[in-house]
């Protein structure tokens, strides 16, 4: 048995054996909707999983057919105070921050629902795939609160801030081929293909040097959350870092050996 399947999960599935893990959200009788304890879970497994080390990609997933993420957990949220929201609030804000910060893409596999807390975490995946069944939005409005896990932000990097404001403002429940228009998906495919187009993507980001895809994802973070100078700078450095690996003197010495030589890393 391995670390993060040592802990015991009462809302996720958990399969970490191989260099793609996968992370399940196993709340199918409720759409996999986000409360505290998936939050914690999800807080836990990324934990984990980056302790563990061997994962070179994340897929996250909602269990069943029908529902990637239908959102925070309403029920859960009903009677809460503002105290008690700022606080699960800051639960969700932490956990984009982890999954922000892990040296591993994260994959968002979405099958069907992603609303509002959905869309929100498939926001805080490196890449979103999604079923042509798939439908995204942030209804919050139409429940008399507004997104809580980042969305407003992420959303309006991702999209621009016009069509985060309709899609907020409205609550527009958008199909994935609008969702892909507007860049808030990376692809679509056809639904019974999901699984496999995801598996086939995360292993050929699996084949590549580890330690050169944490940078490249630390860097593309940086482009998005500080100013230019400072990205380009961050870019330099990490580009400079890729020549302490071991990856890196094996892959170019291979390529000027034989250029089709086939390349395997190390992580190091
Ligand atoms: N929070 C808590 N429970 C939720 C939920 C959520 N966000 N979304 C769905 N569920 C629960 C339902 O209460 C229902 O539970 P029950 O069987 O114990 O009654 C179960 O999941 C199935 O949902 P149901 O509404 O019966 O499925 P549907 O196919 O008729 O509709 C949706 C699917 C996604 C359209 C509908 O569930 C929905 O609108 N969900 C809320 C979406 C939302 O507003 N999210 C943002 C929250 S801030």
């Amino acid at each position: 048995m391995n670390e993060a399947q040592r802990m015991t999960y009462e809302t996720l599935l958990i399969d970490d054996a191989g260099p793609v893990a996968r992370v399940t959200i196993n709340r199918a009788d409720k759409l996999n909707a986000l409360n505290a304890t998936v939050i914690d879970e999800l807080t836990a497994a990324f934990t984990a999983l980056t302790a563990k080390g061997t994962a070179r990609v994340v897929v996250l997933a909602g269990a069943g057919d029908k529902a990637f993420v239908a959102g925070a957990d309403i029920a859960a949220m009903a009677a809460m105070s503002p105290a008690e929201a700022e606080h699960f609030a800051r639960r969700g804000h932490r956990l984009g921050e982890l999954m922000a910060a892990a040296p591993y893409p994260i994959v968002a596999e979405v099958q069907g629902f992603a609303l509002g807390g959905g869309t929100e975490i498939a926001l805080c995946c490196d890449l979103i795939v999604a079923s042509e069944r798939a439908k995204f939005g942030q209804p919050e409005v139409g429940l008399g609160v507004i997104p809580g896990f980042g969305g407003t932000v992420r959303l309006a990097r991702r999209v621009g801030v016009g069509k985060a404001r309709e899609l907020i403002f409205a609550g527009h429940v958008i199909d994935a081929a609008e969702a892909l228009a507007m860049g808030l998906v990376d692809r679509v495919v056809p639904h019974a293909e999901l699984g496999e187009r995801v598996k086939a993507l995360a292993e050929q980001i699996a084949k590549n040097a580890p330690v050169a895809v944490a940078h490249a994802k630390r860097v593309l973070h940086g482009v998005e959350n500080v100013p230019l100078g400072t990205a380009k700078e961050l870019e330099i450095q990490a580009f400079a870092l890729c020549f302490a690996t071991e990856d890196q003197k094996t892959a170019m010495a291979s390529f000027v050996r034989n250029p089709r030589e086939l390349r395997t890393f190390v992580g190091k």
